[in-house]
């Protein structure tokens, strides 16, 4: 009988023990991205054409959710040096002036990590 509710215990104990972890691991996981709150704020300019989700919801403009971050860096600097002109260009060529190599760097965090596990 001693056995059987030590065996029990050990059990209990060994599943708090494993919740203990998960949540701490969890909390940890989420609480650790600062980087992409920080985007999500500075690219609030940016989700009236490219949408709230980074979708956008006008035909002409595109979708920047889950998108490679090195191509976003790189595109928004592109727009930066005019190096992108053209049709629809000009209009993202005012908005990547007015970023800071952080900004666009905090900006391209959140949005290659929108729509990934994490944040889905
Ligand atoms: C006024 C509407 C508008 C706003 C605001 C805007 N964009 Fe854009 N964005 C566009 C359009 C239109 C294009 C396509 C331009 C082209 O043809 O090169 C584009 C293209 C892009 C691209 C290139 C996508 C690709 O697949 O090549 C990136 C990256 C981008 N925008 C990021 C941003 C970021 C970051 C912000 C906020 C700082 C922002 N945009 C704000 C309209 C906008």
């Amino acid at each position: 009988m001693i056995m059987v509710s030590q065996l029990l215990w050990n059990c209990i104990k060994k599943t708090a023990l494993g919740l203990v972890v998960f949540f701490t691991y969890s909390a940890f996981v989420y609480g650790a991205d600062e980087q992409f709150k920080i985007g999500q704020e500075k690219a609030k300019v940016c989700m009236t054409c490219h949408g709230a989700d980074g979708i956008a919801h006008i035909d002409a403009y595109p979708n920047l959710r889950g998108q490679n971050k090195g191509y976003l860096i790189s595109s928004l600097k592109s727009y930066q040096a005019r190096e992108r002109s053209g049709g629809l260009a000009v209009l993202m060529q005012q908005q990547a002036d007015a970023l800071s190599d952080q900004d666009i760097e905090d900006i391209a965090h959140f949005y290659s990590t929108l729509g990934k596990s994490s944040h889905p």
